[in-house]
């Protein structure tokens, strides 16, 4: 059985999506970059090993990134999950789990990469949004699309409303994704995903 670590920075709700959608994979660790994340909690009662690493503690990136890696190597897992992971990651990081580490990001990437994207899409009236899994590449919220989840924006909608409604679906996208890959179905061509055997569809369209 293939195994992730899983990166969070808070409330791990994803993280949490992952655990308790019982995928044929060993959830190894829970490593936050915050002492104070309230995911951590919920894993270490569900028997899951705990680690943090804060970023504060670290001399530069690199230093971060290095213990960081090391401090994942130590569960050797097959697969990094970064799970509302609020810190970028350098090349160097992101060349070691090449293939391997995969996130999610509140939006249809390539459309709003970086922060409050609820917000943004908001003040650019798109009537569509939502939110996208994909590798990890070097340059920011960017890599091949493993599967993404739309939801409309409704008239009235606010930043917590819309919010909500893209979680839910990033609820129903991530555990997908990382089923997927644990049983290695997923394949890269040119930059493309495609997911092997009976037929899976990459889209989610939830107009709830
Ligand atoms: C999610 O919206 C995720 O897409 C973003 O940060 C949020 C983390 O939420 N990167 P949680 O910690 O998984 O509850």
């Amino acid at each position: 059985m293939k195994s992730a670590v899983i990166l969070i920075s808070g409330r791990g709700s994803n993280m949490r999506a992952i655990v308790e959608a019982g995928l044929p994979a060993r959830i190894a660790a829970v490593v936050s970059n915050r002492p104070d994340a309230a995911g951590l909690a919920y894993a270490a009662e569900r028997g899951i090993a705990t680690a943090v690493l804060d970023h504060g503690g670290f001399p530069s990136r690199e230093a971060f990134d290095e213990a960081l890696a090391r401090r994942i190597d130590e569960y050797a897992p097959d697969l990094v999950v970064l799970a509302g992971f609020m810190r970028i990651l350098g090349d160097g990081f992101v060349r070691r789990y090449d293939g391997r580490l995969i996130n999610i990001h509140p939006s249809l990437l390539p459309a709003f990469p970086g922060l409050h994207t609820h917000r943004r899409a908001l003040e650019q009236g798109v009537k569509i949004h939502g939110c996208t899994v994909h590798f990890v590449t070097g340059q920011l919220d960017h890599g091949p699309v493993v599967i993404q989840a739309a939801v409309p924006v409704l008239p009235g909608d606010d930043e917590d409303s819309l919010a909500e409604r893209v979680l839910r679906q990033e609820h129903r996208i991530y555990p997908l994704a990382v089923r997927w890959f644990v049983e290695d179905r997923l394949v890269i061509e040119n930059g493309v995903v495609r997911v092997q055997g009976e037929k899976a569809s990459q889209w989610v369209f939830d107009a709830q």
